[in-house]
């Protein structure tokens, strides 16, 4: 949802927000822009299109040459992506980027009208440039900003510059994510943290209504009144390399790559003596025994580990478990209180939703849980509980790594869950999770595959819609499968519980339209094989993605992904059977000419409703 960022210090300035942007360009990449002093002059560069038409555009009209400056990546929201309506946006003696929506933009742009200014783009943003140069007075920045900020409804991150000060930029944010970066004798503000990790990994995170600045002296933060105020400081654990694609020619290829490794990782920070142990972050059986109900409510990719969470700990654990998705949840009134546990899930752990419903579970007395992969993010700081999954730095706006590291440690939540509830013995509690604990080895002997899920692919290429289908974890599955596939290849995908096809959905099977099963559940797999047929015999080009050794009568399945899962439980199946989803997904999108970690109208952080 638009990536902001912004720089003072000695070295030049264009590179550092460039590469800035590049590190960020995953929250959005309609159009780029920065404007830097040029001694006293701000000259700003910008243009429709992704960051390599920016960098076009330098090289055409010269870098500007200076030391401090802002720049903006963006997911347009208000206004078509031109150039026009591209950030930075100044106006008087201001410029501004802002990542966010103002809401009241239209009766401030009416106000400022009648003031006499006059608007050069459809952007709500651009009617902060002209507030804060309405409220700009005895050279006095802060004031004009705090002034600002009172009339703003909205989410923001604002970084701006002012015409009189070429040595200073100040932030200030509410709703939207901003760290600032502390160098030496340098400082950065930033949407996240790989915009500056190159540079420092000393930050201070900005919280909702405080305002900073930079400038030749250091950083200072100041509240909404303008008082000063100190700041934690904290250093980044990740690290340089894992923002950069390592030979890998996409981001999400080596994300793909990294699931072993964070997996383990992840699993080892939540096991102690080979059980599941949640002590150390504030969640004792006492209260997993007291739930009456649990909620999981999620966005996207996050959504869809609810879903498969669902499954196992209502399995486990026997206690209804209701997946909901958090723009729906946070408007639905949900009859949720005390005694319910309400779980987010979230990779970035500033998704607006996610957040939105996150604060309305608080709000209503339950108990709640985050799993976010972003430590210290609006989420995993809001939340009672917060599990924190070790997936590292995940770029690529397709969700993958970040997927499996949700479930397994969902895995373990509900292995514990049922344990507390007295469902499952110790024994059968030690047995699980050292079932769990071999899933890093099956998931690499996926990976190894990736010829057959390109070949796969190769089949999906020129087909414009199809269909996933499965039952039980296989069709928790299949929405993730089917979700990764159409956000990067751009081919209509659904996906299906199979037993519900003939209610509606297999009118629309014709000849050779692809429908990739997911059997891998033994108990049910029988069933999954009679839905197979019916699409068969309407002509389907039918996928069985399956168990090593699974069989099927002659003529059902035209093409066969066995998967060695070892004696791997069929529950826990899912973790790595996703990864071949995702292969065939990445391939697809590469085959038909795609740039799978920059998929088109979408953004990975969605920081706005
Ligand atoms: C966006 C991304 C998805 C992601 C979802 C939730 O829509 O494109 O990949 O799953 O947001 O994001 P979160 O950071 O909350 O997991």
């Amino acid at each position: 949802m638009c990536g902001i960022v912004g720089y003072l210090g000695q070295r030049d300035c264009t590179e550092v927000l460039m590469d800035g942007l590049e590190k960020l360009e995953y929250r959005g990449y309609d159009s780029a822009g920065i404007a830097v002093f040029e001694g006293r002059d701000i000259k700003t560069v910008k243009t429709r299109g992704k960051l390599t038409a920016m960098k076009e555009k330098l090289e055409r009209e010269g870098r500007p040459q200076g030391h401090c400056g802002i720049g903006h990546t963006r997911w347009a929201t208000h206004g078509e992506p031109s150039d026009a309506n591209s950030h930075p946006h100044s106006n008087g003696r201001v410029t501004i980027v802002h990542n966010g929506i103002i809401e009241n933009y239209a009766e401030l742009k009416q106000f400022l009208t009648e003031q006499g200014y006059t608007f050069l783009s459809q952007t709500d943003s651009e009617v902060v440039a002209c507030l804060l140069d309405y409220y700009y007075s005895e050279r006095n920045p802060l004031h004009a900003i705090t002034e600002t900020l009172k009339e703003l409804r909205g989410s923001y991150a604002l970084g701006i510059i002012f015409k009189d000060f070429p040595e200073r930029v100040y932030a200030a944010r509410c709703g939207s994510p901003l760290i600032v970066g502390v160098g030496q004798g340098e400082s950065f503000i930033a949407s996240d943290i790989p915009a500056f990790l190159k540079y420092t990994k000393d930050y201070v995170l900005l919280e909702d209504n405080e305002i900073v600045r930079l400038d030749t002296e250091g950083v200072m933060f100041f509240d909404v009144h303008g008082i000063q105020i100190s700041k934690e400081r904290r250093i980044a654990e990740w690290d340089v390399e894992q923002a950069q694609k390592c030979g890998y020619p996409h981001y999400m290829l080596k994300e793909i790559h990294e699931q072993p490794g964070v997996v383990q990782k992840t699993l080892d920070s939540l096991t102690k003596d080979g059980i599941p142990d949640f002590t150390d972050i504030g969640l004792t059986d006492d209260m997993l025994r007291g739930f009456n109900k649990v909620f999981i409510t999620a966005c996207g990719t996050a959504m869809y580990a609810g879903i498969v969470a669902k499954y196992a700990i209502e399995k486990l654990a026997r206690v209804p478990v209701a997946v909901e998705i958090a723009s729906e949840f946070r408007y639905m009134d949900p009859i949720v209180g005390e005694n319910d546990l309400v779980i987010v899930v979230s990779q970035s752990g500033e998704t607006a939703d996610t957040k939105a419903a996150l604060e309305l579970a608080k709000e209503r007395g339950a108990k709640t849980l985050a799993v976010v992969n972003v430590k210290y993010s609006a989420i995993a700081r809001l939340a009672d509980i917060c599990i924190n999954t070790l997936a590292g730095l995940e770029i690529a706006v397709a969700s993958t790594k970040a997927y499996s590291v949700q479930i397994a440690s969902l895995y373990l939540l509900a292995f514990r869950f049922a344990y507390a509830r007295e469902a499952i013995d110790a024994d059968e509690l030690k047995r699980l999770t050292a079932q769990l604990a071999k899933t890093p080895e099956v998931i690499q002997n996926i990976i190894d595959r990736c010829d057959e899920c390109q070949f796969i692919a190769s089949q999906l290429v020129n087909t414009e819609t199809l269909f996933f289908i499965g039952r039980g974890f296989d069709y928790a599955l299949s929405l993730e499968g089917s979700l990764k596939l159409k956000e990067i290849s751009y081919i209509h995908s659904e996906a299906y519980a199979a037993g519900e096809l003939k209610h509606g959905t297999i009118s629309l099977i014709e000849q050779n339209i692809p429908v990739i099963t997911i059997a891998t559940q033994s108990h049910i797999i029988e069933k999954t094989i009679s839905n197979m047929e019916e699409v068969k015999a309407r002509g389907a080009f039918v996928i069985a993605i399956c168990r090593k050794g699974t069989t099927f009568a002659d003529g059902t399945v035209d093409l066969k992904l066995e998967l060695d899962f070892g004696e791997l439980n069929d529950m826990l199946v899912p973790l790595p059977t996703v990864c071949a989803l995702q292969l065939i997904a990445y391939y697809s999108s590469i085959l038909r000419g795609n740039d799978p970690d920059k998929p088109r109208n979408l953004a990975k952080s969605v920081t706005t409703e």
